[in-house]
């Protein structure tokens, strides 16, 4: 495949995707073409997926309808719109991708991980971000910043602890995909962080 394919990780309110929107500002600005999205949705299917997972309606969905809405939302997102995006050479950002339901249904519900893991797979047809950024923050800090929320981010404390722990499990298994940010640093400085990992990966690929 041809194109970079980036995501963006963490915990509800840890400023992912503000961190996602930043860097795709500066890489358009720069002359890139880039397709931004997200998970749970992306496309019209998956956005109707997402409907059903986020609302509030829905207090009586089982731990498992959710993985496999998940993951169903992923197939289509994965096949429709990332798989496209690489192969007409754009860089792809998407806001949450597979290690969300590692971290969310496996660390923070306890499903079988190794179900997960095959799931992601079969979902994704074996598609692995080559970059992958884990904004990370204490659930405290992140649930100080929180107006509202959805049905998933009024879980509880321990939940999200439990998802963070997962996060760090995760990146921890896969070093060169992942780059951990501390994410209590002001958001220009982390978005010019990311922006200097980003381009030194472009220069490899692209000017070599
Ligand atoms: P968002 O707020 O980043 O759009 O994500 C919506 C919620 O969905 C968030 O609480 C995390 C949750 N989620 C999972 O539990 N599993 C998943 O696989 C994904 C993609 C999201």
């Amino acid at each position: 495949m041809a194109g970079l394919f980036i995501t963006f990780e963490g915990i509800d309110s840890s400023g992912k995707t503000t961190q996602a929107e930043l860097l795709v500002k500066a890489l358009r600005e720069r002359g890139y073409d880039v397709v931004f999205t997200h998970e749970p949705g992306g496309t019209e299917i998956a956005e109707k997926i997402r409907d059903l997972l986020l609302s509030e309606d829905n207090n009586r969905m089982t731990w498992l309808t959710e993985l496999f809405l998940y993951m169903a939302s992923r197939a289509q997102h994965t096949e429709e719109v990332i798989n496209r995006s690489m192969e007409e050479d754009k860089i792809v950002v998407c806001d949450r991708y597979m290690d969300s339901t590692l971290a969310y249904q496996g660390y923070g519900r306890g499903l079988d991980r190794n179900l997960i893991h095959k799931l992601n797979h079969l979902s994704t047809r074996g598609l692995k971000p080559r970059l992958t950024f884990l904004i990370d923050l204490p659930p405290k800090a992140a649930l100080e910043r929180r107006e509202g929320g959805d049905r998933l981010e009024s879980e509880t404390l321990e939940f999200h602890n439990r998802v963070r722990e997962g996060y760090l499990e995760i990146a921890k298994d896969e070093p060169q995909r992942f780059r951990l940010i501390d994410g209590t640093r002001p958001v220009q400085e982390i978005a010019r962080e990311i922006l200097k990992v980003v381009e030194g990966h472009l220069r490899g690929k692209f000017n070599q």
